[in-house]
Formats: C-alpha cells, sequence, structure tokens
C-alpha cells in the first residue's frame, strides 16, 4: 500500500468499533495520523492503540455527536493534539427497527439526533480549520438507506437520506475552498447493526431460523454478489475521497450492486 496521505490528519467518529474502525485502519495504512472518535472511550483508546502500532500518531478522544460543545471540543483536541485537520469521516450512527405504527416521537428525535444533526455538527465544526489551510475533505457515512427504502426502518432511511441531501448542499457551499464533501453509502456488513444484540439479522429471523441463518440468508437476497461489504471497502472508498481533488457532491454505493439490481 503506497502511502498516499502521508502527513495528513484525520477524525474519524463512531470509530470505536465496526466501520469506523475499518475506515480508521485503511486511513492508517494509508499515511495518516487519527483522532479516533467514540462516545465510549475505552473503545477508541483500543482502536488509537492500534494505529499507533502501525507507526501512525493517534488520539483517543470521548464525544457525543449530538453535543455541539463536545463536537467543537474534539475538533479542537484533534487540531491542538495532532496539529491541524485534512480529512473528517462522520461515520457515528445508530439504528431503530420498528414499523412507523410502533415508533415513538423519542425513537425519531434519537436517531435523528445522531444520525443527521450528528452529521451537521461535525461538518460545521470540521469546516473551520479546514477553510483555514484551504484544504480539507468531508466524508460523511450514510447508507444503502439513504437511496432507497426498507419497511421497519423508516427512522433510519429518513435520517440517511438526510445526510446525502446535506452532503450535496454543503460540497456547493463550499465548492471554492478546497473542501470536497462526500457521502459513503455502505450496503450490508457484519457490525453491530446486523450481528449484534437485537441487530438486523436477529430482528429479522424466519420462524425457526438462527441469527447466523437469517444472516447467511439476507446477504443472499438482498446483494447481487451474494456475499456483504466490510468495514475496510468503506475505508478504502474513504481514502479514495480523501485522495481527490475533482470528486465532490457525490454519494457513492458500495453495496455489491444492491441499488442497481
Ligand atoms: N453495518 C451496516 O450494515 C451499515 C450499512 C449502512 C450504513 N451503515 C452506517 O455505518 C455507520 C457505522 O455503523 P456500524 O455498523 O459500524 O455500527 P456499530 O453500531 O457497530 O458502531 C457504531 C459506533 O458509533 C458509536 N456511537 C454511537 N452513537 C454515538 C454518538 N452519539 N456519538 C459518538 N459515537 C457514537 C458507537 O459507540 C459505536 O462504536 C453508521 O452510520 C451506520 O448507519 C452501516
Amino acid at each position: 500500500m503506497s502511502l498516499q496521505l502521508e502527513g495528513k490528519v484525520a477524525i474519524v467518529t463512531g470509530a470505536g468499533q465496526g466501520l469506523g474502525e475499518g475506515i480508521v485502519k485503511r486511513l492508517a495504512e494509508a499515511g495518516c495520523d487519527v483522532a479516533v472518535i467514540d462516545i465510549n472511550l475505552e473503545k477508541a483508546e483500543k482502536v488509537a492503540e492500534d494505529v499507533k502500532v502501525m507507526g501512525r500518531r493517534a488520539v483517543a478522544i470521548q464525544a457525543d455527536v449530538t453535543q455541539w460543545d463536545q463536537v467543537q471540543s474534539m475538533v479542537d483536541q484533534t487540531v491542538e493534539k495532532l496539529g491541524k485537520l485534512d480529512i473528517a469521516v462522520n461515520n457515528a450512527g445508530v439504528i431503530k427497527i420498528k414499523s412507523v405504527a410502533e415508533s415513538t416521537a423519542e425513537d425519531w428525535d434519537f436517531v435523528h439526533n445522531v444520525n443527521a444533526k450528528g452529521v451537521f455538527l461535525c461538518c460545521k465544526a470540521e469546516q473551520e480549520p479546514m477553510k483555514k489551510q484551504g484544504f480539507g475533505r468531508i466524508i460523511n457515512v450514510s447508507s444503502i438507506a439513504g437511496k432507497v427504502g426498507f419497511p421497519d426502518l423508516s427512522l433510519y432511511t429518513s435520517s440517511k437520506f438526510a445526510v446525502v441531501g446535506f452532503t450535496f448542499s454543503l460540497a456547493k457551499e463550499l465548492q471554492r475552498t478546497g473542501i470536497t464533501v462526500n457521502a459513503i453509502c455502505p450496503g450490508i456488513i457484519g457490525t453491530g447493526m446486523w450481528c449484534g444484540p437485537n441487530g438486523l439479522a436477529d430482528k429479522w429471523k424466519n420462524p425457526g431460523e438462527t441469527m447466523d441463518e437469517s444472516w447467511k440468508r439476507h446477504q443472499d437476497i438482498l446483494i447481487p454478489q451474494g456475499e456483504a461489504q466490510t468495514p475496510e471497502d468503506m475505508g478504502d472508498l474513504a481514502v479514495y475521497f480523501a485522495t481527490s481533488k475533482h470528486v465532490t457532491a457525490q454519494a457513492i454505493n458500495v453495496d455489491g450492486g444492491f441499488t442497481s439490481a
């Protein structure tokens, strides 16, 4: 792997596990120093230690992306400890698997606060040091659920559609600043959302089916390629966006062909 991003500093939110962890590892492999952000500090610290073992600088920072003061502080601490901010991957996200009839106003606020408001607050804070240096790469994590609807996921899909629209508009706001803004739309990955407790594979089990069988069946029926994507696949697209000057206002699917089937 060539060190295409040597000397760059990145923030990744929701980076204590899952996709965020895979994105951190790919950015570090490409040469980045990384601020590993999570609401769970212990998990962030473990991932930051792994980055240090890879020979890169890393800091673990606890931040809840729904809280403006914590988001502002995460950016300030990154600039203070790692010197600047070049790349931001806004990945933290949550899910509620419920029909609209079962969902409450609190469910809506919880999902939209993390997935949509969290992306807004992060982009608002991250763009400031990027504008000052005339360079930045903002990468928001949406979903295939930001492109098509799914039953039981109306709250989640609406938050992820919001991320795509927000990304396109912010890209236009920043188009003469040296900052690109793009979105990754992952397909299905065997992390917490699918394979964790109360994850999609569990909730969408057929009668008599184990979670593992449900997970295999969903890969087969949802993905034309027949297998799930990986956190590292998302990291590869993050590296691509981070190294591309003229790719902006895009929301690219990494979904084994799902959205074109
Ligand atoms: N797993 C999939 O199949 C899939 C598919 C499409 C999109 N995505 C998106 O990818 C992103 C990561 O998903 P994942 O599967 O890795 O999830 P995950 O549940 O495995 O990990 C999410 C991480 O985000 C952290 N987090 C949660 N709320 C936070 C908050 N308020 N502030 C800061 N950190 C917070 C959690 O502590 C956790 O470490 C999410 O935005 C999700 O919507 C996932």
